[in-house]
């Protein structure tokens, strides 16, 4: 297939627009990461992204607007939630799902009866949508599995050939993907963290006298003491930092690093946004997320590397602290580090983990720890 590249000029949006009307798949920028979009209303061409990606089929598709005055038609009921969190978010890193309309086909919401709505903030993106002149059904514009892409040249990279145009606009400002919030219950869920935190939805919502919660899978996979435990508990030591001496002393050949971190993901995890279960972003490489103070971590991630690099292997380091500026940088480059250090044939990566206070930090905590597979070091 060949795969057009655009400008953002009108002219070339326009075409874009109606590649979309025409049941085209087009990838374009938003402010958190490139999407691939398809008419959310046609099925078929919703099937061709799936294909396109290389996507499982039962992972729901976030429906994208340029219009709040869309929303009438995409879901039967507009709840006061909604309301204030569109006024208050949108345009904006913002996914709601809610109740879906029945002109919606089964196959871009994966068979659910609700359907994730999103006013992206990037200008680019409403004028592509407003001349397609439809709902635009789009997940990250990345081949399944890799991170999502948060420029253009990387939608190239894993799509070029497989889709009919890529619309060129700058490197996405925030870089992780959007918050997904559940509002088909009593309680606003959060299924996915992402740019905008609980606390600022809790602010939002409280107008109402609503509170938010985190979907409960997410809270188990993020709670870095469990994650720690469980570990110790496997291992029967006395802690990560003695039998990571331990092995070390041992002089094994991989210095025994790769195999103490060994994988503590657990199969039995189910949360409600589908997509969350699917090993997203990772890498080529062993990525090992280090906990702890960040002069400590830099003393330690100097050492595996030394003893790392000893048996041959090539490592790769992030090193950020938890200031608000870091955490920001985090997000905007995460993704692209795993794919230079993936390009540049690392074997290990090494990267400090945050505390999750803060709640960016959590977001962007979210995506290093499925990255690393749930691989902490404490
Ligand atoms: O920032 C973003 O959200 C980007 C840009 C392109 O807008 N899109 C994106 O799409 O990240 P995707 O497909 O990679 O992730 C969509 C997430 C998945 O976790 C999916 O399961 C969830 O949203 N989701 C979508 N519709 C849902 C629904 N009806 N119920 C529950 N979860 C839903
Ligand atoms: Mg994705």
């Amino acid at each position: 297939m060949q795969t057009e590249i655009w400008t953002a000029s009108d002219e070339d949006l326009k075409k874009a627009g109606q590649t979309l009307k025409n049941g085209g798949l087009v990838a374009f920028p938003t402010e958190t990461v490139y999407g691939l979009g398809a008419d959310a209303l046609n099925e078929k061409a919703v099937k061709a992204v799936y294909a396109a990606k290389g996507r499982p089929s039962d992972n729901p598709m976030i429906v994208h607007i340029h219009s709040v005055s869309q929303i009438g038609d995409l879901t039967p009921s507009v709840s006061e939630a909604m309301k204030i969190l569109a006024a208050d978010f949108w345009p904006g890193a913002l996914t709601m799902v809610v109740p879906k309309a029945p002109c919606i086909p089964d196959a871009t919401t994966g068979g659910l009866d609700s359907v994730g709505l999103r006013l992206p903030s990037s200008e680019a993106a409403r004028r592509l949508f407003a001349f397609a002149g439809c709902p635009i059904a789009a997940p990250s514009a990345n081949l399944s599995g890799s991170p999502s892409p948060t420029t253009w040249q990387r939608v190239r990279d894993d799509l070029f050939g497989r889709i009919d145009g890529i619309v060129m606009g700058e490197p996405c400002e925030i870089g992780i993907e959007s918050t997904v919030v559940d509002l088909t219950g009593e309680i606003p869920t959060i299924l996915r963290p992402g740019y905008i935190t609980r606390q600022e939805l809790e602010n939002s919502l409280a107008k109402i006298g609503k509170t938010v919660e985190i979907d409960e899978h997410i809270k188990d996979m993020q709670d870095l003491v469990k994650i720690s435990d469980r570990k110790f508990a496997e291992k029967g030591e006395l802690g990560l930092a003695n039998s990571y001496a331990n092995k070390a002393n041992q002089n094994t050949e991989s210095s025994g690093i790769i195999e103490l971190i060994d994988d503590t993901a657990s199969s039995d995890f189910k949360p409600k946004a589908p997509g969350m279960k699917y090993k997203h972003y990772a890498p080529k490489a062993d990525l090992i997320l280090i906990l702890g103070d960040y002069y400590e971590v830099a003393e330690k991630m100097k050492k595996m590397q030394t003893e790392l690099e000893a048996t041959g292997k090539k490592v790769k380091k992030i090193l950020l602290s938890d200031s608000e500026e870091d955490i920001k940088l985090e997000m905007n480059t995460f993704f692209e580090k795993l794919r230079e250090f993936d390009e540049k044939g690392a074997d290990v990566i090494l990267a400090r983990g945050h505390s999750q206070e803060n709640g960016r930090a959590y977001a962007i905590m979210n995506r290093m720890l499925k990255a690393a597979g749930y691989k902490v070091l404490s």
